[in-house]
């Protein structure tokens, strides 16, 4: 065995459970000097909780773990740095009113017992870091001015700042875009050169093919497959995480016929402008089609839908629905109206972590399980949440589970599910699968496709162009607040999106 083979962290029969669930039954894994290693699962698999335990936030059961050769016991986060593991969290985890160079000096900052710091000196530090990554960020800024891929850029500067030999990093592309995802990677490749071993979870199959060495696949917190990249296909690494064939990835679309028919106008939206980042936008949603909108980062695409559902200030515009001029002035306007939005970012989506998965799926459409004197009736929560938990796969020790013992894709589906309990007609979707499983995503496709045949209108807005040329019937697709073009399900394709979403015209864009 040549050096650069030999493992720099190795884990034997690690076991975790949390009360009655059992969230690692055994694991074995080992990670090489100079390598990507993937670490691929469904929701739920074990990912995360695995990574926790080499980087000292929960102690394993059972098991050992092996770092450079040595039988480590890890007492705690601190004790894990200083032993040079290093996590990106797949939540991210900044201290918001704090600077962005603070941020990613914290760890270092905690350990300094001089009781003062050159902050001159980490700005320009932390300006060095950030620059790595393709970043531009004022480290003076306060993390909570900052978007939420920058804030996961900072959270990845800050792992990077700790200079250790393994490097984990939990989703760290669900909040980035294409161009950001590439610098990423960049960064990644220069630490591979320098021996550091590096686990990589991402649910991007693309991602895993194209820059992982090895992969490790978790299946209900065992690990069932390990090996080299070149030697197995996508195809092999989906089935070997869900234990089955998927079949059709994405459901069938409209016919061409349905999906052009100009009459059946659910939603209308015109001229809607904020007078910053949308720029008088106009545009129609037809009953039962899946409209996508596309764009790059920034484009304006969220700031659309916040827009149109009262969650943005607006200059000008007007919305229709079903024929109906709609006054929608707060976000409780266009649910009332039955507009519904899922924000991209899960946080502040509003998941109550501390409350239970059924109180989280019911709370915005408590009149649904209410008595008929207002009061809300425990048997037709847990009915509702559970009846919806089923449709979406949800993975969960019950719909009386804390929300904060899920794990991240499964927390998706709850803010999906809660969504759906309020029954919109139209229903905008912001990066509806980030984070979840290759088989979940497919199911949430499908449960989409769903409820457009049932006639609700669905607007995805999706970063990952392969979701919107499967699932759309018809596509936006937005640079700089205006819309660049539109396309029908026949003439999408990576190029041409991308094309019209870097500002070219629709007719270069043929
Ligand atoms: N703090 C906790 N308390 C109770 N159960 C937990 C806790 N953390 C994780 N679990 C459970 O352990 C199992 C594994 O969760 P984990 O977060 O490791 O999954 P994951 O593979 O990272 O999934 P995802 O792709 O959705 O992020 C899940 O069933 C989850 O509900
Ligand atoms: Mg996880």
């Amino acid at each position: 065995m040549t050096n650069a083979d030999a493992p720099v962290l190795e884990l034997r029969g690690i076991q975790k459970s949390f009360g009655a669930s059992r969230a690692l039954a055994g694991v074995h894994f080992s990670l090489r000097k100079g390598e990507i290693h993937a670490l691929c699962g469904e929701n739920g698999a074990g990912k995360s909780t695995l990574m926790k335990i080499i980087a000292g936030i929960h102690e394993p059961d059972e098991g050992t773990v092996i770092l450079d050769g040595e039988i480590v016991r890890i007492d705690g986060p601190a004790h894990a740095m200083r032993l040079g593991v290093g996590l990106v969290h797949q939540e991210i985890a900044l201290c918001g009113d704090a600077t962005v160079a603070e941020n990613v000096f914290m760890p270092e900052i905690n350990a300094s017992r001089r009781g003062w710091m050159d902050y001159a000196a980490l700005n320009e530090r932390a300006r060095a870091l950030l620059k790595r990554l393709g970043q531009d960020i004022d480290p003076k800024r306060r993390v909570d001015e900052l978007s939420l891929s920058q804030q996961q850029l900072v959270e990845i500067a800050k792992a990077l700042s700790l200079e250790c030999k393994v490097l984990i990093l939990d989703e760290p592309t669900a909040a980035l875009t294409e161009v950001e995802s590439v610098a990423l990677f960049q960064v990644l490749h220069e630490l591979k050169e320098q021996g550091i071993g590096i686990v990589y979870i991402s649910h991007r199959m693309a991602e895993i093919f194209e820059h992982c060495d090895r992969a490790t696949v978790l299946r209900d917190g065992r690990d069932v497959f390990c090996g080299a990249i070149e030697s197995i296909t996508p195809d092999d690494l989906v089935r070997s995480m869900v234990g089955r064939d998927l079949g059709q990835y994405y459901p069938p679309k409209l016919g061409a016929h349905a999906a052009n028919d100009e009459s059946d106008c659910l939603m209308e939206v015109d001229d809607i402008a904020d007078g910053e980042r949308v720029h008088g936008i106009s545009f129609k949603v037809r009953r039962g089609e899946i409209l996508g909108i596309a764009g790059l980062m920034g484009a304006g695409r969220s700031e659309l839908a916040e827009s149109v559902c009262g969650l943005r200030r607006t200059r000008r515009g007007t919305v229709h629905l079903k024929g109906k001029p709609l006054t929608i002035r707060k976000y409780a306007d266009a649910l009332r109206h039955g507009i519904g939005y899922l924000s991209e970012d899960r946080k502040a989506a509003g998941l109550f972590l501390d409350m239970s998965v059924a109180q989280n799926i019911c709370s915005m459409a408590l009149q649904r399980v209410s008595s008929r004197w207002g009061w809300v009736q425990g048997a037709a929560q847990r009915k509702l949440a559970t009846d919806l938990g089923t449709s979406l796969k949800l993975k969960c020790n019950g719909v009386s589970a804390e929300a904060s013992s899920l794990s991240g894709g499964n927390q998706q589906k709850v803010a999906i599910a809660k969504l759906l309990a309020t029954k919109p007609a139209v229903l905008w979707m912001d990066e509806p699968t980030r984070g979840v499983d290759v088989g979940a995503k497919s199911e949430i496709h499908h449960i989409l496709r769903e409820l457009a045949d049932q006639g609700v209108g669905v607007i995805v807005i999706s970063s990952e162009l392969p979701e919107i040329i499967g699932l759309c019937d018809r596509a936006l697709v937005i640079h700089e607040g205006r819309i660049a073009g539109e396309l029908a399900a026949e003439d999408m394709t990576e190029e041409s999106l991308l094309r019209l979403a870097s500002g070219f015209s629709a007719q270069e864009a043929h």
